[in-house]
Parts: structure tokens; C-alpha cells; sequence
């Protein structure tokens, strides 16, 4: 491994990995269906929470989205703050601006509301009240998190991160340009709320993006190199659910059932990757992120057919495995084939959903840099089949540049 020192590395992987084999991660508590998202305020009240502080983006508001949550605070009788100020890929800065407002408002728990981008401002930010001392940086990497954080709620409006029932979130440092992941099984939600109707208005893209984020937290959880029973079973739930569910989001957004489907989808493939660790798509990914805010969706979206090419051969069998999941005939076909062929209907849903091979940011310059980066991050944090130093990493980022 050329580019940085591994010396310490593989010590450092098998400890981390050690540690995530025996930490029981729980699961939050799950409200699910149409209106659900109404029953948020009883839930608090009958467990003594109070003055929730609700975290999302001002696109979230605008679509009205926070309006039945509010009135059922209102009747309720519950006093609770806004903070609208997330943005996609959540800063430093903004997850500090929400644990101010926490604290100037004397807020009692948190609900994340939106996207993974507002779910993770309010998961950090809550770590952050509850461990003054420790920077946000400073949390990057797993398990830095020392105090038990403030109490967080999570109501997914996309259904792609899984962050309403994942250990992580993912931050960004804009002066570095570079995204960071903290993992701590201290992240993970008291409570998820899967309402499909706060997912009817998602931009046909997002809802895309977003599903493919979903479908690589299942396919990198299961082609990892620490995957247990449970993880598996999640992962392989996650991949049947959005190939039964995501082309009919995609056509008929208000379809409630194939909404709450792709909602349970994206828990389960959060849980997948809770348990067995993402791998190198979102290692290009989040530095995609980084470096030209490419939105996480698409990012991987793009990322996960390159990476599958890269290191079909070390995970074919269990690629053969989610092809049936994804309903392909694989009649007459070896393993290897139907590795091939997973690999192929996912670029067919791609191209189904315009979206393309390429970044369109993406400079031949920034590649060697970028390169590096992602080779680190999938060294140090993750376990996928295969590693690649920072020059065989140039080569796959290469196929991402656009066309001149
Ligand atoms: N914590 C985790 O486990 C985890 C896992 C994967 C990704 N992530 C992180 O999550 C972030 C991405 O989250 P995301 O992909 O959900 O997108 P997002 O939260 O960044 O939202 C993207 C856009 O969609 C809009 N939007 C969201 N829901 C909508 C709705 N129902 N109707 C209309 N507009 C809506 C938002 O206003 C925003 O403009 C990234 O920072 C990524 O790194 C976290
Ligand atoms: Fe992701």
C-alpha cells in the first residue's frame, strides 16, 4: 500500500473490528405508517421529554412538511423551538449554530427531521450538548463520543441514509473541504418515525438518489468482510424491498405502500451497515461530498456500479445471493455471471433514472488528492472485500471523469 503508512492500520481494524462483533447497537423505538408522525407529541409526553428542539431545512418547512407535527405539539400543550438552517452535507458550523439554539432555548430532546442531513445535525449536535469539552472533530472516527448524548427523535422525509437507525453521522469541514464520519453507538435514536406520506412531494431525483444510497448501505453491508447474521438478513430485506419499490416511487409518488416499503428499506439497510460497515463506494462518495458537495445520493449512486466492477471477483458469491433478491433469472447462469448480472441491472435502474457514469465536478487534478483520501478513509474505517492503495484508487476515479 503506497501513499500513507499502514503500519498500525491493520492492528487498529481489527480492534475497531473486535469491538463492533460484541456492542449490541439496539434499535430505536419505530412509530410507522400514514400520520404517524402526529403521534410524535404523545410519545414524548407519556416518557417525560420535553420542549423538543426540531432540526430541518428550510425546504422541509417550505413544503409544509413540519406543519402536523407542530399542531400536534400545539395541542398537545408542548412548547417546542424550530431551527431550520440544515444544509445538504450539515457543516460544523450549522450542527454548532443548532447545540447554541438548544442551549439558549433551554430545549429538554431534539428531533431530527428530514433528510440525513438534518437527522445528523441533530444527532451530532445533541452529542455536543452533552460533551462540551469534546470538538467535533474531535468525535470523528469511532467511538469518541463519551457522555451519553441529549435525547434524539428521527422522522426520515427521504428514504436513503437510515441515519433514524444508524450509530453514524457524517459531517462536514468546509475550510478542509472534506466529509468525516462519527461512529458511536451512543448516535443511535430513541425513536424512528417512518410516515410515507412526508415522502409524497421528494423531487423525482432525490427520490432516486436517495433509494440508491439505500440499496449501497445494503450491498457494501453485505459484501463486507464482517457480516453477521443479522446484518445479512437486514441487508437482504433492504435489496428485495427497493427492487420491489423504488421504480414505483419513482412513477407514482404518492403510492403509500411502495413509500412506507422503500421507508423500511432504508431502516433496514442502515441497520445492515450499522452492523457490518459501509466499504469503499461511500469512502469515494463522502469525498465527492467533500470536495464539490456532490449530493450523498447521487454520489453513490454513481460510485457503487465502478466499485462493483473493481471488486466483483472477491465478493461474487454473495453478489449472486442479492441478484435473487433483486429478482433476476439467473437460470443458467454461474456465480460469476450473476454477479455480473446484479451489477448490470443496477446500472439499468440508473440509466432508468437518468442518472449518469460520471461526476460532472470531478477534475483530473483533484483525483490524486481525492484518491488518497478515500483509500485513508476505507483503510481506517470500514471493511470491504477488497483494498486499494491511493494509485489503484487514481485508476477507478478515472472512469468517473466526465466526457470531454
Ligand atoms: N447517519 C448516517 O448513517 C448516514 C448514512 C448515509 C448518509 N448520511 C448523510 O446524510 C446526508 C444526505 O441525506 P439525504 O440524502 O437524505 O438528503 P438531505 O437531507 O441532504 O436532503 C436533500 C434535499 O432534499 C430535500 N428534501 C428532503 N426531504 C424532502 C421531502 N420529503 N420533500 C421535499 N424535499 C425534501 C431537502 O430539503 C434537501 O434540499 C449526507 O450528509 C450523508 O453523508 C448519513
Ligand atoms: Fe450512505
Amino acid at each position: 500500500m503506497k501513499g500513507f503508512k499502514v503500519t498500525g492500520i491493520k492492528a487498529y481494524q481489527q480492534i475497531v473490528r473486535a469491538v463492533i462483533k460484541i456492542i449490541n447497537f439496539g434499535e430505536p423505538e419505530t412509530l410507522s405508517g400514514a400520520g404517524s408522525v402526529l403521534k410524535i407529541a404523545d410519545w414524548l409526553k407519556e416518557r417525560g421529554y420535553r420542549k423538543p428542539l426540531i432540526v430541518t431545512d428550510r425546504g422541509i418547512v417550505q413544503a409544509g412538511l413540519i406543519k402536523g407535527l407542530c399542531s400536534s405539539l400545539d395541542a398537545a400543550g408542548m412548547d417546542y423551538e424550530v431551527f431550520d438552517e440544515v444544509v445538504p452535507n450539515p457543516t460544523i458550523e450549522v450542527i454548532e449554530e443548532a447545540r447554541n439554539i438548544y442551549m439558549e432555548k433551554d430545549c429538554g430532546c431534539l428531533i431530527g427531521f428530514g433528510g440525513g442531513s438534518s437527522m445528523d445535525t441533530a444527532k451530532i449536535a445533541a452529542a455536543r450538548v452533552t460533551n462540551p469539552r469534546t470538538t467535533i472533530m474531535q468525535m470523528t472516527g469511532y467511538f469518541k463520543i463519551r457522555r451519553k448524548t441529549a435525547p434524539v427523535i428521527a422522522v426520515p422525509t427521504t428514504s436513503g441514509t437510515g441515519s433514524e437507525c444508524t450509530v453514524a453521522a457524517v459531517i462536514t469541514n468546509s475550510e478542509k473541504r472534506a466529509k468525516y464520519s462519527v461512529g458511536s453507538a451512543k448516535l443511535m435514536p430513541l425513536l424512528a418515525v417512518m410516515d410515507p406520506e412526508l415522502s409524497y412531494g421528494l423531487p423525482a431525483h432525490i427520490t432516486t438518489t436517495t433509494g440508491m444510497d439505500a440499496l449501497t448501505h445494503a450491498v457494501e453491508a453485505y459484501i463486507s468482510t464482517i457480516p453477521s447474521k443479522e446484518s445479512d438478513r437486514y441487508a437482504r430485506k433492504a435489496v428485495k424491498l427497493i427492487f420491489e419499490n423504488l421504480e414505483t416511487c419513482h412513477a407514482d409518488p404518492t403510492n403509500t405502500e411502495a413509500r412506507e416499503n422503500m421507508m423500511w428499506a432504508s431502516f433496514y439497510g442502515g441497520a445492515a451497515f450499522t452492523r457490518a460497515m459501509v466499504g469503499n463506494v461511500h469512502a469515494v462518495a463522502h469525498n465527492f461530498g467533500g470536495m464539490y458537495h456532490v449530493p450523498h445520493g447521487l454520489a453513490n449512486a454513481v460510485v457503487l456500479p465502478h466499485i462493483l466492477d473493481a471488486c466483483r471477483e472477491s465478493c461474487d458469491k454473495r453478489l449472486a445471493a442479492l441478484a435473487e433478491d433483486a429478482g433476476i433469472s439467473l437460470e443458467g447462469s454461474n456465480t460469476r455471471e450473476q454477479a455480473e448480472k446484479l451489477v448490470g441491472k443496477i446500472r439499468e435502474l440508473n440509466r432508468k433514472f437518468g442518472i449518469p457514469e460520471t461526476i460532472k465536478e470531478l477534475k483530473k487534478e483533484d483525483i490524486p488528492l481525492l484518491a488518497e483520501r478515500a483509500s485513508r478513509e476505507a483503510f481506517y474505517l470500514y471493511a470491504p472485500p477488497a483494498y486499494y492503495s491511493p494509485a489503484e484508487m487514481e485508476g477507478i476515479l478515472k472512469k468517473m471523469l466526465p466526457e470531454e
